[in-house]
C-alpha cells in the first residue's frame, strides 16, 4: 500500500499561486535527489518495447498557469504517454459531444477494478464506466469527431499537440510492440460490442487507441498538458484556447476520482491531487488554478504507477501547495 513520507513536511494551502520560479526550480531539485534513488516497482513487460526502458530514468516538471515551467532530471527525455493521453482525450471527446453525452455514452464512476479488467464490463451490464480504464478510453477515442479512422487520428493528434504545445509524434516501436500484443484491448473492445455499447469498428478504434498510447511526450510536456487543464483549458505557454472551462472541470472531476485507477481513493487521501498516469511511466498531476507537475521514471506498482512519481509529487503536494483540499485555520482560531 503505498503511503507517503512527508509528515514532517508544511503543507501550503490550495488557493493561490505556484511559489515563484527559483523556489520551485529548488524544490523540484530537492524531491529529485531525495527520491532518485528509490528503486522499488518495475518497468512494465506486457508491452515488449516498455521492458527495455532505463530505469533509472527520473523526471519531474512544474508549469504554473502563468507559464513558467521549471525542469529538473530527466524532464526532457520523451517517452510513451499510455493512460497519460486518456485524461486529454476524454477533454477532447467532452468538448466536441458535451458533458451530458459522455456521462450517458461511457460514465464516469471509478469501476474499482483493474485498468484493464474484463470483469468490471461484466459486472457493469456492459457498459466500459469509466474513460480512464482501457475499456472506456478505446470508446473515448471512438467518439472522436471524424469520417473515417484517419480523420479521427488526425484530431486526435491536434488536439493534444494543443495541450503540449508541441507536434507530439508518434514512437513506432512502441506502436508496433502493442499492437502485436493487445489481444485483451481488442477483446474488450469486442465485449462491448456484443452488448450493443460499441458502435464502431473494435479493430479500427483499437489501433487508433494503440497509437495515442504510443505519442512521445516528456515530463516537461505533461506539466504544460496539465497546466492547460489547470488553467480553463488556455495553454499557458501558447495561449492557446485548447478546450472550455467546463471541459477542465469534468475532466479534473474524472481523474481526481480514478486517474490512478483503482488506487484513486488512497492517493486522494494521501496526496490530494487529480492525477493521471501511464504505464510508460508518466504521471501527470493538476491543481486548478494553480498549475501542474509532470513526472516520469519507468518503475511501476502493481496498479501501473509510477513509484517514484509518486513519491515525487507527494513531496510536492506540500511544498508547493497542491492538494486541492489543503486549507489552513483563520487567524487567530488555529
Ligand atoms: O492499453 C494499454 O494497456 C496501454 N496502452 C495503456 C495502459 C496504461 O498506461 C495503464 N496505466 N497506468
Amino acid at each position: 500500500m503505498f503511503k507517503t513520507d512527508t509528515d514532517h513536511i508544511d503543507q501550503r494551502v490550495s488557493t493561490g499561486a505556484l511559489p515563484d520560479l527559483d523556489e520551485t526550480l529548488g524544490l523540484l531539485r530537492e524531491v529529485h535527489e531525495r527520491y532518485r534513488g528509490l528503486d522499488d516497482g518495475a518497468v512494465a513487460d506486457y508491452i515488449p518495447a516498455l521492458a527495455k526502458v532505463d530505469p533509472s530514468l527520473f523526471g519531474i516538471s512544474a508549469c504554473s498557469v502563468d507559464g513558467h515551467v521549471a525542469d529538473v532530471g530527466d524532464a526532457r527525455h520523451e517517452f510513451a504517454i499510455e493512460s497519460a493521453s486518456k485524461a486529454f482525450v476524454f477533454a477532447l471527446v467532452t468538448d466536441a459531444l458535451g458533458h451530458d453525452a459522455i456521462k450517458k455514452r461511457i460514465g464516469v464512476n471509478n469501476t474499482g477494478l483493474p485498468f484493464n479488467s474484463v470483469m468490471a464490463i461484466e459486472l457493469n451490464h456492459g457498459s466500459a464506466m469509466n474513460p480512464l480504464v482501457n475499456a472506456g478510453a478505446i470508446s473515448a477515442t471512438a467518439l472522436m469527431p471524424g469520417k473515417t479512422p484517419d480523420e479521427q487520428w488526425h484530431h486526435l493528434l491536434a488536439g493534444l499537440s494543443a495541450f503540449a504545445g508541441r507536434e507530439l509524434t508518434l514512437d513506432t516501436e512502441v506502436y508496433e510492440s502493442e499492437m502485436a500484443t493487445n489481444q485483451r484491448n481488442l477483446a474488450l473492445a469486442r465485449l462491448l460490442q456484443s452488448y450493443g455499447n460499441f458502435e464502431n469498428d473494435p479493430t479500427e478504434m483499437v489501433d487508433v487507441y494503440t497509437r495515442q498510447c504510443s505519442l512521445r511526450v516528456t515530463a516537461h510536456d505533461l506539466a504544460v498538458m496539465g497546466a492547460t487543464l489547470a488553467d480553463g483549458g488556455v495553454n499557458p505557454v501558447t495561449g492557446a484556447h485548447v478546450v472550455s472551462p467546463r471541459v477542465c472541470r469534468d475532466t479534473l472531476a474524472v481523474i481526481a476520482t480514478s486517474g490512478m485507477y483503482e488506487r484513486s481513493g488512497e492517493w486522494m487521501f494521501e496526496i490530494g491531487i487529480p492525477a493521471k498516469s501511464g504505464v510508460g511511466g508518466g504521471i501527470v498531476a493538476v491543481a486548478p488554478g494553480k498549475g501542474a507537475v509532470g513526472t516520469f521514471s519507468p518503475p511501476l506498482d502493481v496498479a501501473g504507477n509510477s513509484v517514484r512519481g509518486q513519491y515525487a509529487i507527494g513531496h510536492l503536494s506540500r511544498s508547493l501547495g497542491l492538494n486541492v483540499f489543503a486549507s489552513a485555520a483563520r487567524e487567530g482560531m488555529a
